[in-house]
């Protein structure tokens, strides 16, 4: 597969694969032999770039924890040195209707030594600060990524949900090498950080790149199996279907021209817009993990992602999910 640089110097494939539903997310967590199974046979397909984090978790059918990380690590150990991994600390919990973040030097230095420990690793690639924490000011975080990059327990570091005002604070501190942000064709909100982005040589990890799958034209249902966040989310609704009808026809419209799957071309979009762009698409399936990654084949001119651009902004589109609320403390 293809490569592309993040920041100054860290090489990721052109896809990298989210590895979060395999605990989290989407209901009952995977098998762990299945989960791991399925991770390395991504490696083996061509993905080098795995996402996961700390706060990824579930339950097993025995009550024990399944950690993501823990799945991860075990699927890639001998090849370690091949792969790029990415993990995040700054969640505490699921509080409510929100998010507890803790981003505290004192928090950090916990969590970055079990994820090490989950991950069975000496180093992560990629260590994003999962969600801003309003207590604590960017020039904090940095400073600690700084020391944890002097001690060789992380080689590069990111932020998810940057906003500009962060970022730039942040990244004088200690060099910034990706955001993580929210970024598919029915959210494109973090086009406006495009420059900010470019001036300061800094890449752009999208999340849920698919919509969380509604993009993929594959999901038509609205309810999913308990714990499952697709239930609450905007996009999967009766109502939102019928709003995305224009919209999937737009999408398998340049499918059939491209003779690709309405998955593939939600991907080659961001791939073929800008060069520091890495989707992070996730699957729990080899047959799915398989048709993402042939994304970063297809080829799109300037013009045609334009054109598919000013398609986007003139289709109807309903309201997608935009993200679990930080709560204030
Ligand atoms: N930084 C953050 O705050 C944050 C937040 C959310 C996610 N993430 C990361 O981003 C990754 C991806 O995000 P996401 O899971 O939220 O959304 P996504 O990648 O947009 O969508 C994933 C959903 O699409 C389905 N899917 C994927 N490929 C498909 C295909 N080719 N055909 C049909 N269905 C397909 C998956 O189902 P199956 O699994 O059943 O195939 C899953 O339900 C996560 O794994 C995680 O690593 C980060």
């Amino acid at each position: 597969m293809d490569t592309r640089t993040l920041g100054n110097d860290l090489e990721v494939t052109a896809i990298g694969l989210g590895c979060m539903g395999f605990s989290h997310g989407y209901g009952k967590p995977t098998d762990v032999d299945e989960a791991v199974k399925n991770i390395r046979a991504a490696f083996e397909m061509g993905y080098r770039f795995f996402d996961t984090a700390e706060i990824y978790q579930g339950t097993n059918p025995d009550g024990s924890i399944n950690y993501n990380e823990s799945i991860v690590g075990q699927a890639l150990h001998d090849v370690r040195d091949q792969v790029v991994i990415a993990t995040k600390f700054g969640i505490a919990a699921h509080e409510g209707n929100g998010l507890k973040v803790d981003s505290s030097p004192e928090t950090i230095r916990r969590s970055v030594e079990g994820s090490l420990k989950r991950l069975n690793t000496d180093h992560i690639d990629l260590y994003y600060q999962h969600r801003i924490d309003p207590s604590v000011e960017p020039e904090t975080v940095a400073k600690v990524m700084q020391e944890l990059i002097n001690e060789g327990k992380i080689t590069h570091w990111g932020i998810s949900e940057a906003n500009e005002d962060y970022l730039r604070r942040a990244n004088a501190v200690c060099k910034v090498t990706a955001v993580q942000n929210r970024y598919s064709m029915m959210y494109r909100d973090y086009e406006k950080l495009f420059p900010v982005l470019e001036e300061l040589n800094v890449g752009l990890v999208a999340f849920s790149p698919l919509a969380n799958g509604l993009l993929t034209g594959q999901i038509h249902q609205s309810k999913f199996s308990e714990g499952d966040l697709r239930n609450k989310m905007p996009q999967f609704s009766e109502q939102a279907y019928q709003k995305n009808r224009e919209l999937m026809e737009l999408l398998t419209k340049i499918a059939d021209r491209h003779a690709a799957t309405p998955a593939q071309i939600s991907l080659a979009w961001m791939i073929n817009k800008k060069p520091y762009i890495v989707p992070i698409p996730g699957s729990r399936h080899l047959n799915r993990i398989k048709d993402n990654l042939a994304a970063a084949d297809i080829k799109m001119s300037k013009e045609e992602v334009q054109q598919i651009d000013a398609a986007l902004d003139a289709v109807p589109m309903s309201d997608v999910f935009g993200g679990t609320k930080v709560e204030k403390k």
